[in-house]
């Protein structure tokens, strides 16, 4: 098939259906019998959601049951009271009787090699580490470790020996900046740092030890950087420890500890709508119910499924979907250190055929940019192996939606579109495959014990398809906590909107059949490529750079990547004559500096001032028109210099 073909014939599927109806034998949970009993279970759960969940957590091993399932005290949620859990034991000791030579993960480097680790491998690297970082560090429930690492077993490992001994990691994309790390770290007050002294990416080889050293050079908090050599001679700077050495005279069996079903389990930084990325907490029971019965029952998995998530555990789909939730499930995941399109765009395929993957979790981003790459590079793959697909992180628009089922699942794979956020945890909206009937483009229906709605700016439920608020009504066990040394922001910013509710930051509505279509963002934070960005932040970065007075950034659609940043930069006059296309690759360059390659502006536009309003706020709304190329609509009575948004150049 070519790419006209299988456009036109996407078109003609598009037309002549809009609800795809389940295959009917995904419905591999005791629970789910049909759709009438997965209906009945639905309305039940969102009456007495406490009683779903409380069913549900008795599928993991607690060392002691909780005595209270939910303790509500207004913004702050407590889970299993009295419970006590370990995150690690029921990832790995709980599956060693039955299964400890089922593969955890198959590890695929970007050169093609591939390492395997079983669970009782995996449960022995992780004992190994956790004893040596008691027995030789002295790290203790309530210390915190941040972890900067490439896609390797290890950055697992060093989550699981964490969870295992109460210490709550801080995972940091090792696409950061050594500054973003360095804030990140003296936030959380790290003791530890785990690294690679490299990562390997698009044929490159990334310094990641140079990255580490000169933000550890500012963190007091830090005494020991544990660095995993790939290349044997990485010369150790003074309190660096080779991560091998460090494991060698360790044994090979640890005791789990069991921990406060609140203990807190790790920190995830994320962008807000303030300069400030905020350190979202989240716990150990009611985490991991919500990661691992919603992978079980989202994913459908089976024990003979290989699935592939391709995010990266710097993410919160990395920690919920490829460690966490699928783990508990004592499933088998392959993870791919690399550029899925490298070195040719169809290697995302060629893997899964190689490693017979069954289950494909991935960003509509990443589906865009395998539909403009061509039909010829799937095609020439079987993909037979695949049964269920898998979105995440940004709409799907339908027709990314209609390739990723006709031309990668043949037309035969569910897609299931699953809405959630770093501060949900878990998914929160999404089909259950086999059991939702699918529209493009919509994420379906809340899961069972999450009470979803849409409401208007006074907080009232919407009518059908009338656009509004997203919110949740309900506290569910997989919800942030709060933010790291910073409750008032956490109460501000997600229950002080609308009375009683959490707010998601993201717009949406309804259609007659309660199916959700999510919107996107309606705050200050951009999706590029499904990674969340604070335009705040970006400015932050800007204005610090001696050449710049203000600066406003917003998002520009963007065909491939869903948004794309653009700034507006007004310039310090600094008696120098401006060479604008030299400033531009500067300030480029600053942007990488401050927070990482991640947030590079697409587009940087100079003008002389900034639109304002008389009470001295940017007026985005007519920015983000004038970077779509749009003419200026809307009302601009209320701006201060109306003539004054002049472009110096674009
Ligand atoms: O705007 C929504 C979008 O991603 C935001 C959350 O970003 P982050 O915390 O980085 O987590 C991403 C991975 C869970 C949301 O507020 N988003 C996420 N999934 C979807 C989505 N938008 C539409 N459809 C989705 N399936």
């Amino acid at each position: 098939m070519d790419n006209k073909t299988s456009k036109s014939s996407i078109e003609t599927v598009m037309k002549e259906t809009r609800v795809f109806s389940p295959p009917t034998e995904f419905t591999s949970q005791a629970l789910i019998k049909d759709s009438k009993s997965y209906q009945e279970l639905w309305e039940e759960s969102q009456k007495n959601p406490e009683k779903f969940w409380q069913k549900e957590a008795e599928s993991l091993h607690w060392f002691e049951k909780w005595h209270t399932t939910h303790e509500w005290k207004e913004p702050f949620s407590r889970w299993f009271l009295g419970g006590k859990i370990n995150v690690a034991y029921n990832c790995l000791d709980r599956h060693l009787p039955t299964q400890k030579d089922k593969l955890a993960y198959i590890w695929e480097g970007e050169d093609g090699s591939v390492r395997t680790l079983t669970f009782q491998q995996l449960y022995e690297e992780v004992s190994q580490l956790a004893n040596a970082l008691e027995n030789k560090l002295g790290l203790k429930p309530g210390d915190t470790a941040a972890i900067y690492m490439p896609l390797v077993p290890e950055a697992i490992i060093a989550m699981l020996a964490c969870a295992r001994i109460g210490v709550a990691h801080s995972i940091v994309f090792a696409g950061f900046s050594s500054l973003s790390l360095k804030d990140r770290v003296l936030d959380a007050d790290c003791k530890i740092i785990f690294t690679a002294d490299l990562g390997y990416r698009r044929g490159q080889t990334l310094d990641l030890k140079k990255i580490v050293r000169e933000a550890v050079a500012e963190c007091p908090s830090v005494q020991t950087t544990l660095i995993l050599r790939r290349d044997p001679t990485t010369q150790l700077s003074k309190n660096e420890i080779d991560w091998n050495t460090f494991v060698a005279d360790q044994s090979r069996t640890h005791k789990a500890q069991p921990f406060d079903s609140e203990h807190p389990l790790f920190y995830l930084y994320t962008s807000g709508t303030t300069g400030k990325p905020k350190g979202i907490v989240h716990s150990s029971g009611g985490y991991l119910l919500g990661v691992a019965t919603t992978a079980k029952w989202i994913f459908d998995l089976k024990d003979q499924d290989i699935y592939w998530c391709t995010a990266d555990i710097g993410w919160i789909t990395g920690h919920s979907y490829v460690v966490y939730g699928l783990l508990a499930n004592g499933a088998t995941s392959l993870i791919y250190e690399g550029a899925p399109m490298h070195p040719q765009a169809g290697r995302i395929w060629e893997i899964i055929d190689k490693h017979k993957v069954t289950i494909l979790y991935t960003a509509p981003t990443a589906i865009r940019a395998f539909m403009r790459a061509g039909d010829e590079y799937v095609i020439k793959h079987s993909l037979k192996s695949l049964r269920l697909l898998g979105s995440v992180g940004e709409p799907i628009n339908p027709e990314a939606w209609m390739w990723y089922h006709q031309i990668v699942g043949k037309g035969k794979c569910p897609i299931v579109d699953t809405w959630w956020q770093t501060e949900t945890g878990s998914i929160l909206i999404s089909p259950i495959p086999g059991v939702t009937p699918l529209k493009p483009g919509s994420a379906t229906r809340p899961f069972p014990g999450i009470v979803a709605d849409i409401v208007n700016e006074e907080g009232k439920t919407c009518a059908p398809n009338e656009g509004g608020y997203l919110v949740i009504r309900h506290p569910w066990p997989s919800m942030l906590r709060t933010l790291h040394k910073n409750p008032e922001r956490y109460k501000e910013g997600y229950w002080s909107r609308f009375k009683g509710l959490y707010f998601t930051g993201d717009g949406a509505h309804r259609d007659e059949q309660g199916y959700f279509w999510i919107k996107g963002r309606v705050d200050d934070v951009i999706n590029v490529s499904g990674h969340r960005l604070g335009t705040m932040e970006i400015e932050s970065a800007l204005v610090s750079h001696p050449r710049v007075a203000e600066a406003a950034v917003v998002g520009r659609p963007d065909e491939l990547k869903g948004q794309s940043i653009v700034a507006f930069v007004t310039p310090r006059d600094s008696g120098e004559k401006l060479d604008i296309k030299i400033l531009v690759q500067e300030l480029k360059a600053h942007v990488v500096n401050e927070i990482g390659a991640l947030a590079r502006p697409d587009e940087i536009k100079f003008t002389k001032t900034l639109p304002k309003t008389r009470s001295g706020k940017i007026m985005r709304r007519l920015l983000k028109d004038l970077a779509s190329g749009k003419e200026i609509s809307g009302d601009t009575t209320t701006l201060e210099n109306p003539g004054l948004i002049e472009i110096i150049e674009s």
